[in-house]
């Protein structure tokens, strides 16, 4: 199987988002959790920006020795000495150079000529490839570019030493038929260099972020950019856990094979929400609180007989502790039961019909039965004090 190669972007594209910006050392914390998952090619940042980013940059270019460790710059030249210098102490460096090509950026943001821009694309990763022996080129809002100038403009860059052509859907436009079409197009146009590696990097402003990278695999592309939870510009990235646990469980539609170990994903997930101080939300794939929580009776008694009923991916797989049965007004008696059991009490069942009616009397105000109320309340139980409204006496709320 051929392996698709891990481009993690969370340090860069992340990081450079409102509220998860973070400082030499919490990068560096990350960096080393994201190697132990075995991602790739880490983007360290972007040298440019700031006297802390390349500080940064050169402290993971520093300790982090098995991963590739990138660093971005546009294509100019201050910038690229400056990505250069973050990336000295690296074991194995590689320089991230991108130029938007679309009309609209050429025209609006960067004032210039598509002529112009391919002679800047090809100065740059030329003298690029003298410093750096690995060099990747990203023509920034390329799903948004007229594809004979894309492939144009792609070309220069490979004919200038670049051996790695990101096409970015940069503002999260794309549609999985139009991202996937946009890479036959271009892999037809370097037919003379079959060896260049393509790479989809997706913003996920229209939620189609994971289908549009899953669509360029289709398509032939063997890097994919991506970020821990999902993070970057507006509304973030491809997440890397859904991309991982995609491929893992849709072997059968994409026979592609990745280096990550998939138990590390949760904990890197929540290194990076204590790093940054934001959670994911409840239901986020993979990761979120409730992506292994079931509080629906049918599902519960699913779960209960046989977890791949109700769970594509087993929570342990993925380095979730372990699947949360919620025990709530939508449960059934059987998962009651199996709480109680773990919490050490056997039940007949009449207790547990009389558990289950005091249970959801109580759950009708309080919405979720933590333990410490199934406990309180199986004591009520086979203190025969059930006659009495379920919410009298010392409620268990008060005690959660
Ligand atoms: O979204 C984008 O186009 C980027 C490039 C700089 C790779 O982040
Ligand atoms: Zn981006």
């Amino acid at each position: 199987m051929e392996t698709v190669q891990i481009f993690d972007t969370t340090l860069r594209d992340g990081e450079q988002s409102p509220g998860f910006s973070m400082n030499r050392e919490e990068k560096l914390q990350l960096a080393r959790q994201i190697e132990q998952l075995g991602v790739d090619i880490i983007e360290a940042g972007f040298p440019i920006a700031s006297p802390g980013d390349l500080e940064a940059t050169r402290a993971v270019a520093a300790e982090i020795k098995h991963c590739t460790v990138a660093a971005l710059a546009r294509a100019k030249q201050d910038d690229v000495d400056a990505a250069l210098r973050g990336l000295e102490p690296a074991a194995k460096p590689r320089l991230h150079l991108f130029l938007a090509t679309s009309d609209l950026h050429l025209k609006y943001k960067l004032r210039t000529t598509r002529e112009q821009a391919v002679d800047q694309i090809a100065k740059m990763v030329r003298f690029g490839k003298q410093h750096c022996d690995e060099v990747e080129f990203s023509a920034e809002d390329a799903s948004r570019t007229e594809i004979d100038y894309l492939s144009q403009a792609v070309l220069a860059a490979v004919e200038s030493g670049a051996t790695i052509i990101n096409l970015p859907d940069t503002v999260g436009y794309s549609t999985p038929d139009d991202y996937a079409q946009m890479f036959r197009d271009v892999r037809a146009r370097l037919g003379a260099h079959p060896n260049v590696v393509l790479s989809a990097h997706c913003h996920d402003d229209l939620g189609l972020a994971l289908a549009n990278s899953l669509a360029a695999i289709d398509a032939g592309a063997r890097q994919i950019e991506c970020t821990i939870n999902g993070i970057g510009e507006r509304a973030g990235n491809t997440s890397l856990e859904e991309l991982a646990v995609a491929l893992q469980v849709r072997q059968d539609r994409y026979p592609v094979t990745t280096n990550l170990q998939l138990e590390k994903l949760y904990p890197t997930s929540r290194m990076l929400s204590t790093i940054t101080g934001i959670s994911v939300p409840p239901n986020k794939a993979v990761v979120g609180a409730n992506a292994f929580a079931h509080e629906a009776g049918i599902h519960q008694d699913g779960i209960l007989k046989n977890p791949l009923t109700y769970e594509i991916i087993l929570p342990e797989k993925v380095g979730v502790p372990a699947r949360r049965l919620v025990l709530g007004k939508h449960s059934g008696r059987n998962a009651f039961r199996s709480r109680l059991a773990e919490l050490g009490y056997e039940t007949t069942d009449s207790e547990i019909a009389e558990c289950y009616r005091l249970a959801i009397v109580r759950a009708d105000e309080d919405k979720e039965i933590s333990d410490r109320d199934l406990i309180s309340i199986i004591h009520q139980v086979r203190r025969g004090q059930t006659s009495a409204p379920a919410n009298s006496g010392p409620s268990a709320a008060t005690v959660r």
